[in-house]
């Protein structure tokens, strides 16, 4: 790197100091720094602070400054010992130079490898953090190998676009199914991703189960634990089906087969899947995140936290309903879940979107609105 320090500058991110690549957020980075998901790095910090074993084994494929690894050296309370590795040979010399920066000389080891020769190599984590560019399918396969009998696995996807219904070839080549674009095209891009994860782990008799999931910023976020046992991912398997909201309608449908091709009210369905049908969230465990979150995450783990009270399906936003029931003005979102919860409905806001809102099973929205 002798000659190239102009081009680092230094940032500050949690309690990390770290150089990082100027200019232009690209991949051509030679120390790839995107400081959008300084967030997604917080809330893993504080996913690991709320999984109940006292030691970790963390493993970062995909480490580029080692930022996330630092962080996690500094900020989680366990003892933890982390496995930076980078394709990028100047990634790995950066890391080494951010650790001495953060005057770290123990507990950590640098590696310059392709990633799932670094996983396959291992001797397994009980923390794997996949965050490539784009999709993570082809890293999925050696990550579920090496994620421990009891561990957890956190993935990253930015190929949003194929996930939301953009480009659903793209969507059917690196995921198997066939996405939706509408409203609620995350929350579909989401469990989508999911389901993909947990086909590849039940070839190797593991059930991956969601803990913590999430859509932001243009990127998808999946907390998955593991558990050795093929009753376990045979269960996972019964509640992967299809997902159709109706256009007409907003009747929502979801069920192990597409099916019924209709609406009640007459309209086609277009079903998006197979998917995830199953819970995006463990409540207890949101419980604990939310004890250790601070003012940047501590928003979007309320919301969150009441959405995963709620477990609704494929949610509805004020547009859509205001568009269908041919409101003259749209309703304001907490009164409208106000109404529902008043109705025996069970409804909160959601992370997905500003104007979402979670309800579960179909409600009756009609008689509340008009
Ligand atoms: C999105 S960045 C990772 C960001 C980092 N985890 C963070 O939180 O700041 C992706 C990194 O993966 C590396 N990479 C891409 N393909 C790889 C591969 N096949 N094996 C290992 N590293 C790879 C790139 O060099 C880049 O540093
Ligand atoms: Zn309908």
């Amino acid at each position: 790197m002798k000659g190239r320090s102009e081009q680092f500058r230094e940032v500050i991110e949690g309690s990390a100091r770290v150089l990082v690549s100027t200019g232009a957020i690209t991949k051509r980075m030679e120390a790839f720094y995107n400081p959008i998901m300084e967030f997604n790095r917080s809330v893993t910090i504080l996913f690991l602070n709320s999984v109940p074993q006292e030691r970790l084994i963390v493993g970062l494929p995909m480490a580029a400054t080692g930022v996330r690894g630092i962080r996690i050296l500094k900020e989680v309370k366990k003892r933890v010992m982390v496995h930076f590795n980078d394709k990028s040979e100047i990634a790995t010399k950066i890391i080494k130079r951010n650790l001495k920066l953060n005057k770290l000389s123990a507990g950590f080891t640098v590696s310059n490898l392709d990633a799932s020769i670094f996983m396959l190599g291992s001797k397994g984590f009980s923390y794997l953090d996949i965050d490539p560019f784009g999709t993570p399918s082809p890293f999925l396969d050696s990550a579920v190998r090496r994620v421990s009998r009891q561990g957890y696995l956190g993935v990253t996807a930015t190929d949003t676009a194929p996930l939301a219904g953009t480009y659903p070839k793209a969507c059917l080549r690196n995921y198997w199914a066939m996405p939706v674009r509408n409203e609620f095209m995350h929350e579909t891009g989401l469990r989508i991703l999911i389901r993909k994860v947990q086909l590849i782990a039940s070839q190797f008799d593991k059930a991956l189960e969601p803990v913590f999931s999430y859509y932001r910023d243009h990127y998808y976020r999946v907390f998955f634990r593991a558990r050795k046992s093929k009753s376990a991912a045979d269960g996972l398997l019964k509640q992967h089906g299809w997902l159709a909201g109706c256009r007409r309608c907003l009747r929502r449908y979801h069920s192990i087969t597409p099916a019924p091709s209709k609406c009640e009210c007459g309209a086609k369905l277009n079903y998006a899947g197979p998917l995830w049908l199953g819970k995006l969230w463990d409540t207890s465990f949101v419980e604990r995140m939310l004890k250790h979150a601070d003012s940047n995450t501590k928003q979007f783990l309320s919301t969150i936290y009441e959405e995963s009270k709620v477990n609704a399906i494929g949610f509805y936003t004020l547009g859509m309903i205001g568009k269908v029931l041919k409101l003259s003005e749209l309703p304001k979102k907490h009164k409208l879940i106000e109404k529902l919860n008043k109705a025996g409905y069970k409804a909160s806001p959601t992370h997905f979107s500003p104007e979402g809102v979670a309800i579960r099973g179909n409600p009756q929205l009609k008689p509340l609105l008009l």
